[in-house]
């Protein structure tokens, strides 16, 4: 018996260019530096867009960066309309986009209305200001209780401690659901409303493709600010008032008519955490978001009815919609390290509840990791929608998890104490060339975060000479996929019964058979399903493929 699936749904006119885009994230500090000083540019990617083009992706999602004093490596904005010097200035941007266009790569933008930077005008004008000024309404400031001395509320910050920080001095507090230095707008002040459609408009204006939107369920708070009832054992919980409100529809609404208003297909996507894919998937209605990340692969067991169950619901929740997958981030451990974990430590928990299961730690069997990584890559470019890829995932790169204490930046590490050790892991600078300085990353002597030496063995150069490399594993899919797009294109996905193997997922897209073995004992395909086009692992002579791996049969 097999269960029908529905097929995507596009605009009744044209298929936009975004609906099966693969999309590489470039977290550009991290990508290539051009100017030597340890931190990658837009210069430097601009030098390496054949990196791009070789691999076979769409388009680009660059991370923030615009100027900021980096408190959250960009995620703390102090001025929307411009880029960071540091990474070339708005000259650097254009001839980036230039390029990129040239070579028929989209570009999508990294939008944070959530908070900006204390260093944002608009923040330091509200600290000048007095107490009920307009300035300061344009942020979250109140009174503290106590007579000032405790925060307004118990709400927490997702990178842990308070989420509010005290003014010297005074009774009043401001919000901020991160980083002490990431204060939250005010999102019921038309200045903040009409401020945002203003940034929107000159990044498209200046010839964007999309704009990525962070933490976009989270701009509106409940309007009393009330107490959160967390659970008494300390442990993390998830807000609601402080997030996924019924009022940031109509600000993304706002946004998609503005979007539209262009002649040419722009793309929104949403990073939107909420707690169902009911609650995700309204957040995709026709006239409101084209895209929002689906996590929940992220968060799955490396077991055969986790992941059909998990992309079934995803499917069936976000029928009419396009679902945009995603097996990796700059927030979440990298995916050889996640499928490898052999065991997690019930260690200290991350005050974000989402960390607990993306950042897990405990021992890791790297080539384990690696084998499920494949597969799970070879899984989700056969599924209808578009999928983002992080910077990295394509060499395999696992998560660098002993970094040194002092070469920590991540606030999580620091708000937390040192008990956990947050992102900086997946954002280490990524290896050009096995045997130079700072493995080709740039020509300075260091790069911002120290990479191991063992980086040498997943360095770019040598990979695309082994046809077996996990970069070669991208760039023939990724070929694949396109050659087949205009057969997948429409097509819905249909599970195939594998009997006796519970252990092993199989679906069907058009002239295409997903094969994906979860368990070490080897499998072969009927021969009914076609012959093998590409796999993750070495397939026997009889068409057997082994344990922890995936094939496409055409
Ligand atoms: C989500 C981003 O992905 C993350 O990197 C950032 O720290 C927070 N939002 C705050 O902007």
């Amino acid at each position: 018996m097999t269960t029908a699936l529905p097929a995507p749904a596009g605009p009744a006119t044209r298929t936009p260019w975004w609906r099966d885009a693969v999309i590489y994230q470039v977290y550009l500090r991290s990508f290539a530096d051009a100017d030597g000083d340890g931190v990658g540019d837009l210069a430097g990617l601009a030098l390496r867009l054949d990196h791009l083009t070789q691999l076979g992706v769409d388009g680009l999602w660059l991370n923030p960066c615009y100027p900021s004093p980096g408190a959250d490596h960009g995620y703390d904005v102090a001025d929307y309309t411009d880029v960071d010097a540091r990474y070339g200035g708005l000259p650097a941007f254009d001839a980036l986009l230039e390029q990129a266009h040239a070579r028929g790569l989209r570009v999508l933008m990294d939008l944070v209305p959530n908070h900006c930077s204390v260093d944002h005008p608009w923040f330091l004008a509200a600290l000048a200001a007095p107490v009920g000024s307009a300035e300061r309404d344009r942020f979250v400031f109140r009174p503290g209780r106590d007579g000032g001395q405790a925060p307004p509320n118990n709400w927490r910050s997702v990178f842990g401690g308070p989420a509010w920080t005290r003014l010297d001095g005074t009774d009043q507090w401001y919000l901020h659901s991160f980083d002490t230095s990431q204060p939250d707008f005010n999102w019921h002040n038309p200045d903040v409303v009409g401020y945002f459609d203003d940034v929107l408009r000159f990044w498209f204006d200046r010839g964007v493709d999309g704009i990525r939107i962070d933490v976009a369920h989270m701009m509106v708070k409940h309007p009393d600010l009330p107490d959160w009832p967390y659970p008494a054992d300390g442990s993390a919980d998830y807000n609601s008032y402080a997030q996924n409100q019924p009022e940031v529809h109509e600000i993304l609404r706002r946004w998609r008519r503005i979007a539209d208003g262009y002649d040419r297909d722009l793309t929104l996507v949403g990073e939107v955490w909420v707690p169902t894919v009911d609650d995700l998937a309204r957040y995709l209605r026709p006239d409101e978001l084209p895209q929002a990340f689906y996590f929940d692969l992220l968060m799955c067991r490396w077991e055969a009815p986790a992941f059909r169950s998990t992309v079934a619901r995803g499917l069936a929740e976000m029928a009419g919609a396009v679902v945009t997958w995603t097996l990796a981030n700059h927030d979440v451990h990298r995916a050889v390290t996640r499928f490898g974990l052999i065991q997690p430590d019930t260690g200290p928990g991350s005050a974000d509840v989402v960390g607990l299961t993306v950042r897990a730690r405990g021992e890791v069997d790297v080539a384990r990791g690696e084998r499920r990584a494949r597969a799970a890559l070879l899984l989700v470019l056969g599924l209808p929608g578009s999928v983002y890829l992080y910077q990295g995932e394509e060499l395999g790169l696992p998560e660098v998890l002993d970094l040194p204490d002092d070469a920590r930046q991540d606030p999580i590490w620091v708000r937390s104490g040192g008990t956990e050790h947050g992102r900086d892991g997946c954002r280490v600078p990524l290896p050009w060339r096995a045997g130079a300085p700072v493995f080709g990353f740039g020509p300075g002597p260091a790069a911002w975060l120290p990479q191991p030496d063992w980086f040498a063995t997943y360095a770019v150069e040598d990979q695309w000479t082994r046809s077996s490399s996990t970069l070669n594993l991208h760039a023939t899919a990724l070929r694949l996929r396109r050659r087949l797009a205009s057969d997948l294109g429409g097509a819905g996905l249909e599970w195939l019964d594998v009997p006796g193997r519970q252990d092993v997922l199989a679906y069907q897209r058009g002239p295409v058979t997903v094969v994906v073995v979860f368990g070490s004992e080897p499998f072969t395909p009927p021969a009914g399903w076609g012959r093998v086009a590409l796999a993750s692992g070495p397939v026997g002579v009889d068409g057997a493929l082994p344990g922890e791996s995936a094939a496409w049969l055409t």
